[in-house]
């Protein structure tokens, strides 16, 4: 069952709504101990694989919602600026409702797995000179000027299908957690986890509201400087923006949990995709590893130490890893050594091994 009939009664569908959907959502949460042990005594550290979706990205929980709405108000196309994730799930979702996809991405900034998706789904990808900031300036305005429905997350579908991770967490949890960490790129995902914590909290499935922890790429960080950032950089192609659309909204979720937007080295990020990898088992896109980068930073800084006072219950730290590994394989390769090629003879192989 995908999000839109999972959570029907808090979505805006109706019987009308053709449902186009890839049985997107409930995606695992898994702990994490060896990143628990690095935060302290009395915390728990939970995982929401986003990357176990659909398209291998958190991106199909408001993709089902916006193109099913778009084709719903009677739209044959959509379009979108990316990073390369939405372009994937949009590319996706289109080619299942059987309308046109455009895609208006920076030229060679698109990690290789999601250029891949985009173009075998059939979606017309255009590469601009220029970045993510303006592909959605053009996105914008080829949907204002043309009959093409715009699918990044400024469409409010995207965030009401977006929301649907925040319900799965507290279903799972039977709670809402203390704290919930995720990358920041254009904003739309923090913006719309926080209006989920908040809604299952008005209609009583939970208590409490976690403190949004948002972090964004040291070289993409206009939330964290207080400005728009013209060339941002980072090797975390995905959050690789500098001036987010949601940004306002990014800030009232920080403001109103109580909660933070930080930032993040490349360095930072690189050892949070390595320490996810070998020691826990899940394989992440650069941009994913940004929330437990995060989180690390900020228990190096002591922001977790009220650990130490007694707790009646350890405390949850909810880390969305937004991205499949596989996106970007070219990362991967560059952070490892290459294997040895040895002859085809069992003892050059045990050698190799360390047998
Ligand atoms: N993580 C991944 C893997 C992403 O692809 C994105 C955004 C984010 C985090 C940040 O989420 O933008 O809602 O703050 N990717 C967009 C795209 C921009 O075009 O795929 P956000």
């Amino acid at each position: 069952m995908g999000v839109i009939e999972r959570y029907r009664d808090l979505l805006p569908v109706s019987e009308k709504t053709p449902v186009i959907d890839l049985e997107e959502g409930s995606t695992p949460l898994i702990k994490a101990d060896p990143v628990a042990e690095m935060i302290g005594p009395g915390y728990n550290v939970w995982l929401k694989c986003e990357g176990l979706n659909p398209t291998g990205s958190f991106k199909d929980r408001g993709m089902t919602v916006a193109v099913s709405k778009a084709v719903e108000e009677g739209s044959s196309a959509v379009a979108c600026a990316s990073t390369g994730n939405t372009s994937a799930s949009a590319a996706a979702y289109a080619a299942r409702a059987k309308i046109k996809c455009i895609v208006v991405i920076p030229e060679g900034a698109i990690a290789l797995g999601k250029l891949a998706q985009a173009l075998i789904h059939g979606a017309r990808v255009i590469a601009i000179r220029g970045n993510f900031d303006d592909a959605l300036g053009i996105a914008r305005e080829l949907t204002d000027k043309y009959p093409v429905k715009l699918v990044n997350s400024i469409n409010p579908y995207r965030i009401e299908g977006q929301k649907t991770a925040s319900f799965e967490i507290c279903d799972h949890l039977g709670r809402a957690p203390e704290y919930h960490a995720l990358p920041v790129g254009n904003a739309g995902n923090i913006t719309a986890y926080w209006k989920g914590y908040k809604e299952y909290r008005e209609k009583g499935r939970t208590h409490a509201l976690p403190k949004m922890l948002g972090f964004q790429a040291a070289g993409a960080a206009p939330i964290v400087e207080g400005h728009v950032i013209e060339h941002p950089e980072t090797l975390a192609t995905a959050i690789r923006i500098g001036n987010p659309a949601s940004w306002k909204q990014a800030e009232e979720a920080r403001d109103e949990s109580g909660g933070l937007i930080d930032k993040v080295t490349d360095d930072e990020i690189i050892e949070a995709y390595r320490l996810l990898a070998g020691e826990v088992g899940v394989f992440v896109e650069p941009a994913s590893a940004a929330s437990v980068a995060g989180i690390l930073k900020k228990a190096k800084e002591g922001y977790f130490r009220s650990a130490d006072e007694p707790v009646p219950q350890k405390r949850d730290i909810v880390c969305v890893l937004t991205g499949h590994g596989l996106k970007d394989p070219d990362r991967a390769i560059k952070c490892v050594e290459q294997p040895p090629v040895v002859e085809a003879k069992l003892e050059d192989v045990v050698r190799e091994a360390g047998l």
